[in-house]
């Protein structure tokens, strides 16, 4: 691909912007040569202004998301598109999330740009494990870790029972829940169910992939072993 739709694929400006940034010599090759727009380089030789290019196509990031930001980049308010760089919204191909989380709803949250990558993880038939911290408003029962292992828990307005789903009481209102499907605010539907409510929810895991140490509102891109981890355990 020549250079100029390289740049500007990677949200740098349009290709006008970025024919304008090769005329005043800014994008230069790793030992500091000034790049002409046809000539010809590795992605990882080229600098803009000294700075190595954000990473290629095909990106995996992982975004710890804060509560107060929601996943749609229509939404009026903070959204999670807002904690990178403004650049990255003008990728193309466009960043998206890997389903959603609720506003309120904090945790590990992914992005890519991988349609195919999108897919595998979101499939119905991936049944990647979710894993969600829950703190409920009303102590548990003691009866709802066996209805939502059941696989027989119909939700509100929902034709097909939900996939069984582990629940690890940690104490009276806080818990753990693991599930295999992602429906619409759907940890906090199957607690309404058995007339509870979520307090706060945090997503800590997706597959074999956690936060770690990332602090709230950072994110990383992912590189191959923890893209494997991610899939670690997958039934496919
Ligand atoms: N379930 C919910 O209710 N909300 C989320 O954000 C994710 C899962």
């Amino acid at each position: 691909m020549k250079l100029v739709k390289h740049i500007a694929n990677l949200g740098y400006g349009s290709r006008k912007d970025v024919q304008w940034m090769f005329r005043e010599g800014r994008i230069t090759d790793a030992a500091g040569e000034v790049l002409y727009a046809d000539d010809r380089r590795d992605h990882d030789d080229i600098r803009i202004d000294g700075q190595a290019l954000d990473p290629p196509t095909g990106l995996l990031l992982l975004l710890h998301k804060p509560v107060g930001y929601t996943c749609s980049s229509k939404d009026p308010g903070r959204v999670v598109f807002d904690l990178f760089p403004p650049r990255y919204r003008a990728r193309e191909p466009q960043l998206s999330t890997v389903g959603r989380l609720d506003r309120d709803t904090s945790g590990l949250l992914l992005l890519t740009d991988d349609g195919q990558l999108l897919h595998r993880i979101i499939a119905p038939k991936s049944k990647l494990p979710k894993v969600y911290l829950a703190t409920l408003a009303q102590d548990l029962r003691g009866d709802e870790g066996a209805l939502f292992a059941s696989g027989e828990l119909l939700l509100e307005n929902e034709k097909t029972p939900l996939l069984p789903a582990e629940l690890a009481v940690l104490d009276t209102r806080t818990a753990r829940l693991t599930l295999h499907e992602g429906r619409y605010h759907q940890v906090r539907r199957m607690f309404a169910a058995v007339g509870n409510h979520v307090e706060a929810l945090h997503r800590e895991r997706i597959g074999g992939l956690d936060l770690g140490v990332l602090p709230q509102g950072q994110w990383r891109a992912l590189g191959e072993a923890e893209r494997a981890r991610l899939f670690a355990g997958d039934i496919e």
